[in-house]
């Protein structure tokens, strides 16, 4: 017998359905990211591999052991599928020259690749909406980056919990290693296994161990914040005041870290507790030394990266609108070939949709009963009927799908769109 073809584990089809929902995700996020002047740019999938060890880190998870890595069949150059969007933007940027001279916003939408142990919420191919900001050193872009998620997720009426902190910058983040790793030297036999192979090559991701016991020695490690000179606490602080001012709460997590190594300063994540395990729905942050880490001139850089995937899940769970429903359905019936109802059907469909109505009128004829049953089936939120009689009047009958309480009206096709507009908005 023949296998049966799979598309790849950790890898996942998006059906039509659901990919009306993803259109109408990307579009909202999009108009969002607009509305804070950033530019959409598009990157290839493939980059080549040292793009990815030299901006994420050599000794991160993603570049050690998620990355989809091949050689080119004809002149072996080592080429990597991106596991994240960050690192081919800046490459972008650089060999464009597209910061030299100005500050610069950028987004970017995709799949991304990370060979990961699929589960809820994590998958192999996934996708991100990511946005990066180029040549402004102080903490009012980071500031502005957040408050443009916090806005999205009230769009979405979702919430989200936000943590925050300051990575400080590299020699702070050195002093402070030094330190830890001397701290935890002293208990290396209690350490988890992977501890003990983080202790000199990521120690900070120690912090991230679930084990009870490499946790138990953590709670007295020194912290961060405790190096963090004068200048990298009024970064922070500049973060967070503009939050205070806009009203976005927000925890400090002095041990946040991250799995990329590109960062300094501020970082963040936007949590939420509904999905299990893979909870944090956005993440981002300051990489001020990215740009010249690549060859670039440099560029102090502040950007984050939503995972679709999850944002679409947690929509989904609390049931918010994006699920592809139709605002109208269109149901005509009439005597003979019924054209006096088609055309007045159609005319009332096409009216609506120049108003901006999303529109399905139905195809195909079949008694009311039938075509009723298919207008409840669509998800649309009223229903517009048209017979012989509505017909002769110009009207059409509007009746709510959703709201059963409300009775049908008869609307002259002249007043429909206003009149739906205040009766459905
Ligand atoms: P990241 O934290 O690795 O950051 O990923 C950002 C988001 O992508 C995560 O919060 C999550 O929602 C989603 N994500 C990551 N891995 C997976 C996966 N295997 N399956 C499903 N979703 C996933 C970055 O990638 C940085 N480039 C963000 C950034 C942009 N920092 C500065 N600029």
């Amino acid at each position: 017998m023949k296998q049966k073809l799979q598309s790849v584990r950790g890898m996942n089809d998006i059906l039509p359905g659901e990919a009306l929902r993803w259109e109408w995700l990307e579009a909202l996020v999009a108009k969002c990211l607009c509305g804070y002047g950033y530019l959409p740019v598009q990157t290839p999938i493939v980059e080549p591999t040292p793009l990815f060890s030299r901006a994420i880190g050599a000794v991160t998870d993603i570049v050690e052991k998620e990355m989809y890595s091949f050689s080119d069949a004809l002149n072996g150059e080592p080429l990597t599928l991106r596991p994240e969007g960050t690192a081919g933007c800046v490459r972008a940027v650089i060999q464009h020259g597209l910061a030299n001279q100005h500050t610069l916003r950028l987004y970017y939408m995709g799949a991304m690749f990370r060979h990961e142990r699929p589960q809820k919420g994590r998958y192999r191919q996934f996708h991100q909406i990511g946005a990066e900001a180029f040549g402004f050193p102080g903490p009012d872009v980071d500031a502005e980056q957040i408050l443009l998620l916090a806005r999205l997720w009230q769009e979405l009426d979702l919430s989200l919990t936000l943590n925050i902190n300051s990575l400080g910058q590299p020699e702070e983040r050195a002093r402070h290693r030094q330190d830890l790793i001397a701290y935890l030297e002293k208990y290396e036999t209690s350490l988890d296994e992977d501890a003990r192979r983080r202790l000199y090559s990521n120690p900070l991701r120690i912090f991230d161990s679930k084990n009870p016991t490499t946790q138990a020695i953590c709670a007295d490690a020194p912290e961060l914040p405790a190096y963090l000179g004068k200048e990298s606490h009024a970064h922070f602080a500049g973060v967070t005041r503009i939050l205070n001012d806009e009203g976005v709460s927000f925890t400090v997590n002095p041990r946040m870290v991250r799995g990329l190594d590109y960062y300094n300063l501020t970082v963040f994540e936007w949590l939420t507790n509904d999905l299990g395990a893979q909870g944090t729905v956005a993440a981002g942050g300051r990489y001020d030394g990215l740009v010249e880490q690549l060859g670039g001139k440099p560029t102090p850089a502040c950007g984050f990266a939503i995972g679709m995937e999850r944002l679409l899940e947690l929509i989904l769970q609390n049931d918010a609108a994006g699920n592809g429903a139709p605002d109208i359905y269109v149901v005509h019936q009439g005597e003979g070939t019924g054209e006096r109802t088609t055309r007045l059907a159609f005319q009332a469909a096409e009216q609506l949709r120049d108003t901006g109505y999303r529109v399905i009128l139905h195809c195909g004829g079949g008694s009311f009963k039938s075509q009723m049953k298919k207008a409840d089936a669509s998800g649309a939120t009223c229903a517009i009927l048209i017979g012989e009689d509505e017909a002769s009047a110009a009207s059409v009958l509007v009746k709510p799908l959703r709201d059963k309480e409300r009775e049908q009206e008869l609307v002259r096709l002249a007043d429909l769109a206003y009149f739906l507009s205040t009766h459905f908005a």
